[in-house]
């Protein structure tokens, strides 16, 4: 069986964080996204929070707009907390798909996982407004059974696994854990994947640990942001757009995709 293809979201939440710095218009979200888009990005993310602090309204509008222009022709992935005023602006914006995240105001970026599980009651309405209006959505959680059973119960189609404490470990050298936490993402993939759930994974990701998780055939969509931004001050947006899509595509090579 051939692996199916492996797509890389980019997200461009912390452009907008650097323009936010001095309060201007520069640096452009929507300009990395297209630059992004033109490098080898399958689509674009970005996350509309509670307090604005990086992406603003008028950037989620703009970004669904130029996506949507015929020659670009790309998906908009809108990451909210699942609350009454991000549905309305969602089902305003009508992006090709909403990630659902835990969002509260004093972290730093998305700690954890949604708890789907303690949640269901407030989100299976959510679930299923956005399912009505034909917006494809995304369970942000982590790779914990329970969790898994209960988006796919939710009816929710995609969830996004949080690779992010996996990535620490690696990145830190902590070799016991990232195995541990590795073996949590491949059951929790393969049992997604057994629902019927179409399985991403986000956060923390830099080119080797995207590498290697490109080699999971249950994995068919990477949202990373926070590294690739931090690399294209010293390459550029475009190299570093360029060099994760070929990371991923050796990892994918491993199980027998060719791009
Ligand atoms: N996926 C989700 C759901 C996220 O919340 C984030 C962080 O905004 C990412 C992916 C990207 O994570 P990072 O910026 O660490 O690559």
């Amino acid at each position: 069986m051939s692996a199916a293809a492996l797509r890389l979201g980019v997200n461009v939440d912390h452009v907008a964080t650097l323009r936010n710095a001095r309060g201007g218009l520069v640096p452009d979200p929507v300009r990395a996204a297209l630059l992004a888009i033109e490098s080898g990005a399958d689509g674009i993310t970005a996350h509309l929070r509670e307090d604005r602090r990086h992406i603003r309204d008028e950037d989620m509008a703009r970004l669904k707009r130029e996506l949507s222009r015929p020659e670009i022709g790309k998906p908009l992935n809108f990451e909210m907390a699942a609350t009454a005023e991000m549905l309305g602006i969602a089902l305003a914006t009508k992006p090709h798909a909403v990630c659902v995240v835990p969002e509260r105001r004093t972290e730093v970026t998305t700690e954890g996982g949604l708890d789907v599980v303690g949640q269901q009651v407030a989100l299976a309405p959510f679930v299923a407004r956005l399912n009505d209006a034909g917006i494809r959505v995304s369970l942000f959680i982590a790779a914990d059974p329970q969790q898994i059973e209960t988006a796919a119960r939710l009816k929710a189609p995609v969830i996004e696994i949080h690779v992010g404490a996996w990535c620490d470990a690696v990145i830190e050298g902590r070799t016991a854990q990232a195995g541990e936490e590795w073996h949590r993402i491949v059951t929790g993939a393969t049992l997604a994947q057994s629902l019927g759930l179409e399985v991403h994974a986000g956060h923390g990701l830099d080119y080797a640990t995207a590498e290697t998780i490109a080699a999971l055939p249950q994995i068919v969509e990477l949202n990373i942001g926070h590294f690739m931004m931090g690399e294209a001050i010293f390459v550029g947006l475009a190299e570093s757009v360029r060099t994760m899509r070929a990371a991923m595509d050796r990892g994918r090579s491993r199980i027998g995709y060719s791009a």
